[in-house]
């Protein structure tokens, strides 16, 4: 007979395998795409409000001023595809400016969370279809099959371009330029720059960051039948300079040993979780990054402080 350890049994298999493959490593890592169950997309909401998290403001402002421009490039009965959507905050700023746009698709692998924002958008917006999708926009995801023939606007804000090792975002970018009929693709995209205001940004003095964080271990409490001692982790944020990236951690405080979906993992004191990585770019070597994966700068916006950058890339090649 099997017998269930908590939430294991009807754990997602795809979520499980991961955990437990990335807890087996010499340097162990739980992929960021698992941050967000409900509670995670609750506290990133709530991050992104704090003084410390300057991209949600000022990339939202530079959203604000720029976006008419858009209006030029975007064809009637267009279908705005936006991937990591979140709250769906900053589709507001579009859907205002850019009347064009008759479809809207949502993906994001919070799939409570995307249902609640999705039903919110659709009752805001009446002469938009909204049409959510739960997916891992890191592998392939169905666009509605009547908007296949529309013309695209893909949008891509919050610097979630920057979760990704540049490999991978280079994948991420050339998936996306094979996608037939995108007029233009709108991606936010965070500027290196002092590490001190960087570390801030990702270890708030709320705790807001920490305890987003933390809810993976929760989460693995909740869903895989773990039994973490939250109090027995603490929060890091690190800037790694050659990778140009920050590294969000979880740091035993203590030598222990956890079961996790069956298995026993052993931590050292000081050993950590590497959760997450937020690659910082300089807007040169992004558009170069683009370019190698299909695309071209149309046009980049950058805020007074040169904080954060909100890229238009076109197709290299007119579809
Ligand atoms: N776009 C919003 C939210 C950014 S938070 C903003 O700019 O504020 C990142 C979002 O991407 C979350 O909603 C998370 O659930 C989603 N996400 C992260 N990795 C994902 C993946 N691999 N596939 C689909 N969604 C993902
Ligand atoms: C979603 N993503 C772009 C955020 C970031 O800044 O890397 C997630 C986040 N992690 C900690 N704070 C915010």
């Amino acid at each position: 007979m099997n017998i269930a350890v908590g939430g294991a049994a009807d754990a997602d298999p795809a979520f499980r395998d991961s955990v437990l493959a990335g807890l087996a490593a010499e340097q162990k890592c739980i992929a960021s795409k698992w941050l967000y169950d409900e509670v995670g997309s609750r506290l990133f909401d709530v991050i992104t409000v704090l003084p410390e998290y300057y991209p949600t403001r000022i990339e939202a402002g530079i959203l604000r001023e720029r976006v008419g421009d858009l209006a030029a490039v975007v064809p009637e009965g267009a279908a705005l595809i936006e991937l990591g959507s979140g709250s769906s905050a900053k589709t507001r700023i579009l859907l205002d400016a850019v009347p064009q746009v008759t479809s809207y698709v949502p993906v994001d692998i919070s799939a409570a969370y995307l249902h609640a924002a999705a039903q919110q958008l659709a009752s805001d917006y009446p002469g938009v279809d909204v049409h959510p999708v739960v997916a891992d926009f890191t592998r392939s995801f169905t666009v509605p099959p009547h908007l296949a023939g529309a013309p695209k606007l893909l949008f891509f804000p919050g610097s979630t371009i920057g979760n990704f090792a540049i490999g991978e975002a280079e994948a991420l970018l050339r998936r996306m330029a094979a996608m037939p009929g995108v007029a233009a693709f709108v991606v936010g995209v965070d500027l290196k720059k002092d590490p001190g205001t960087l570390v801030r940004a990702y270890d708030d003095a709320a705790g807001v960051t920490a305890a987003f964080n933390l809810n993976l271990l929760g989460r693995l409490n909740r869903e895989l039948g773990a039994d973490f001692d939250l109090a027995a982790f603490g929060h890091e944020a690190r800037w790694n300079v050659p990778f140009g990236r920050i590294e969000m951690h979880l740091v035993s405080r203590r030598e222990q040993r956890v079961t996790v979906a069956g298995e026993a993992i052993r931590f050292r004191p000081g050993e950590t979780i590497h959760t997450e990585n937020s690659h910082k770019y300089d807007p040169e070597d992004f558009g170069r990054l683009a370019l190698t994966a299909g695309w071209r700068v149309a046009d980049m916006w950058v805020d007074d402080t040169r904080c954060f950058s909100v890229q238009v890339l076109r197709p290299a090649l007119p579809s």
